[in-house]
């Protein structure tokens, strides 16, 4: 079967509502996602990432107050004129970057009412043709990118619902929606049969455990208006799609074996800047000696 357009996608939400705490203060004036990793905000690597899968619309689900996030993806013409007249061609290349990738709308979340909930706010943004949609969130980056292509590909063969999963040592799986799998023929692919948010370790059912990447069947949304308030009193992406496992709907999650750095708090955030500033050719060299020295004078 080639792929189709009941089994692709053109959409991608990123839920990019929250509140930011964990970076106050400096989110009372910025949100968390325009914050650089090194000169450039988490959120257009995770755009690139969608585009890169095949979206063309990005649905930036934003909070009143958060215009920034999305006025990042407007083009800013006199900007391109002073820098184009000065000749700073790279600047330029920079500058247009973002608004090229893909086109940017916006959905938005008035109180925060969890992560269902939030993905559920841009619904009336799809289209009749959106037979599926991919949902990225921002807090995390997997790298290398390419998982959402890998979970087309099993939409395409397996039908429903894909998500990717990290194998996430046990002590650490009570922060995440974690899968009950069963092995398919293929070691990466596992079969959904049930999913729970942040259980206590000594009850998560696996160590695999979601990592900010969905590719949802459109029939999530009639899951995310049935579902209640759960872990943390919030309605859950997670207790949508068990809903959706309960009712015979195929799930499935491509495990990733990559990397991956968690944006959502300052240790995490600090650690890809470092990674990628390590592999930045003007910055790198320098850092990598200033950070030999400095970890070595401990
Ligand atoms: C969210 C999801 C959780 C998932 C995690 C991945 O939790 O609810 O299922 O495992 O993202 O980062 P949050 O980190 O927003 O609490």
């Amino acid at each position: 079967m080639s792929m189709s357009a009941s089994t692709a996608f053109t959409a991608a939400i990123v839920p990019a509502a929250g509140l930011g705490t964990r970076f106050l203060p400096t989110t009372k004036a910025v949100p968390k996602e325009l914050l650089p990793v090194v000169d450039t905000p988490g959120i257009e690597y995770v755009a690139r990432e969608a585009a890169e899968a095949g979206a063309t619309r990005l649905i930036i689900v934003t909070s009143p107050g958060k215009d920034a996030v999305a006025q990042y993806f407007q083009p800013r013409p006199e900007l391109e004129k002073t820098l184009e007249d000065r000749g700073k061609t790279e600047l330029l290349a920079k500058v247009r970057r973002a608004p090229n990738l893909l086109a940017v709308e916006t959905a938005i979340q008035e109180e925060a009412l969890g992560l269902g909930h939030a993905v559920g706010c841009a619904e009336p943004n799809l289209r009749p043709e959106d037979e599926a949609v991919a949902v990225l969130l921002p807090d995390d980056l997997v790298l290398p990118t390419g998982v959402l292509a890998r979970m087309a590909k099993v939409r395409e063969e397996k039908g429903g619902t894909v998500l990717c999963a990290f194998d996430i040592p046990r002590e650490e799986i009570s922060a995440y929606g974690v899968f009950d799998v069963e092995d398919t023929e293929d070691g990466d692919v596992k079969k959904v049969n049930g999913m729970v948010e942040k259980p206590p370790a000594d009850e998560a059912p696996s160590t695999f455990a979601a990592a900010g990447r969905y590719l949802l069947d459109r029939a999530i949304f009639d899951a995310l208006k049935r579902i209640t308030p759960g872990a943390g009193g919030e309605l859950q992406l997670t207790d949508a799609i068990a809903l959706l496992i309960a009712e015979g709907h195929p799930v499935h999650v491509v495990v990733h074996r990559g990397g991956r750095h968690d944006l959502g708090n300052p240790g995490g955030f600090l650690r890809a800047a470092v990674d990628f500033a390590l592999e930045h050719p003007e910055y790198g060299p320098s850092l990598r000696a200033w950070l030999r020295d400095r970890v070595g004078s401990e």
